[in-house]
C-alpha cells in the first residue's frame, strides 16, 4: 500500500506527547498543522532544526499554524532533549508537542520511516518527513529528506504562505514567489474567467508560442 502522501486524510492516531496525550484529529482541529519528525533525540541536525522551529515559533502562529514534532524516543528523553533544544537556541522556548513513538507505529502510519537509518539497537528511525495539515484534516504538502540533510524553516513557512494564498484564491505561485509578489492565474480558468475573478486585472506573458496561458496578478 502506498503511504500517506498530499491528498490523503490524516489518520486519526492517539499520540502520547510532551504535552499529553490527544487524538491527532483534536489537535489539529480547523487549524493548519505542521507535523515533523526526528531520526532520534540527542542528535546534531535534529537539534538544530528544533532550535530553529522554536525560534521560528511565532513565525507559525502568526500564520495560524500549529507545530508537532515527533520522534520515537519516549517522553523523558524528550524532556531532557528539549533542555538542549533550548540552550542551543538562546533560550527559545519548545511551546510546542513532540510526539514519542518508542514501538515505531506512528511513523509508519505516517509514512514517516526512513529506509536506510537505523538506531544503535538495529531499529528503524523516522525520516525528515513532514506534512502540513488544513482543518479537513487532510495532506497538503509533504517533504521527505534523508536523516543527513536538515530541512530549510524558512522555505517551510514559505510553502505555508504559499499553502495559503492558494487555498483562498485560484491561482498558483510561481518559482521562488515570496509573500507580495504576483502569482499567476489557475491554469484551469479562461480568460473571460479571469477577468471576472480578477477586476482588477492581470498581465500576459508573452511566449514564443503565442500562447496566453502565463497570467499573472495580485491578490
Ligand atoms: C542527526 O540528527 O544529526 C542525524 C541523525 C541520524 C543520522 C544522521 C544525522
Amino acid at each position: 500500500m502506498p503511504g500517506l502522501t498530499i491528498g490523503d486524510a490524516l489518520p486519526n492516531l492517539e499520540v502520547e506527547t510532551t504535552c499529553g496525550r490527544f487524538m491527532l484529529h483534536d489537535f489539529v482541529g480547523q487549524d493548519w498543522v505542521i507535523i515533523f519528525s526526528h531520526p532520534g533525540d540527542f542528535t546534531p541536525v535534529c537539534t538544530t532544526e528544533l532550535a530553529k522551529v522554536a525560534a521560528h515559533t511565532e513565525r507559525f502562529e502568526d500564520r495560524g499554524v500549529k507545530l508537532l514534532g515527533l520522534s520515537c524516543d519516549d517522553i523523558q528523553s524528550h524532556n531532557n532533549w528539549i533542555k538542549d533544544i533550548e540552550s542551543y537556541s538562546g533560550g527559545c522556548k519548545v511551546k510546542f508537542p513532540i510526539i514519542a513513538d518508542p514501538k515505531r507505529e506512528i511513523i509508519k502510519e505516517l509514512n514517516m520511516v526512513d529506509p536506510d537509518e537505523k538506531d544503535a539497537t538495529g531499529n528503524q528511525v523516522p525520516s525528515r518527513a513532514l506534512h502540513v495539515v488544513a482543518g479537513d484534516k487532510k495532506i497538503k504538502l509533504s517533504i521527505l529528506y534523508p536523516a543527513t540533510i536538515g530541512r530549510n524553516m524558512d522555505e517551510i513557512l514559505r510553502a505555508v504562505d504559499a499553502l495559503q494564498k492558494t487555498a483562498n484564491h485560484k491561482v498558483a505561485t510561481p518559482v521562488n514567489w515570496m509573500p507580495g509578489e504576483p502569482v499567476v492565474i489557475h491554469p484551469s480558468l479562461s480568460n473571460d474567467q479571469a477577468k471576472e475573478m480578477f477586476p482588477h486585472g492581470y498581465s500576459t506573458a508573452e511566449l514564443a508560442s503565442g500562447n496566453d496561458y502565463l497570467r499573472f496578478t495580485n491578490v
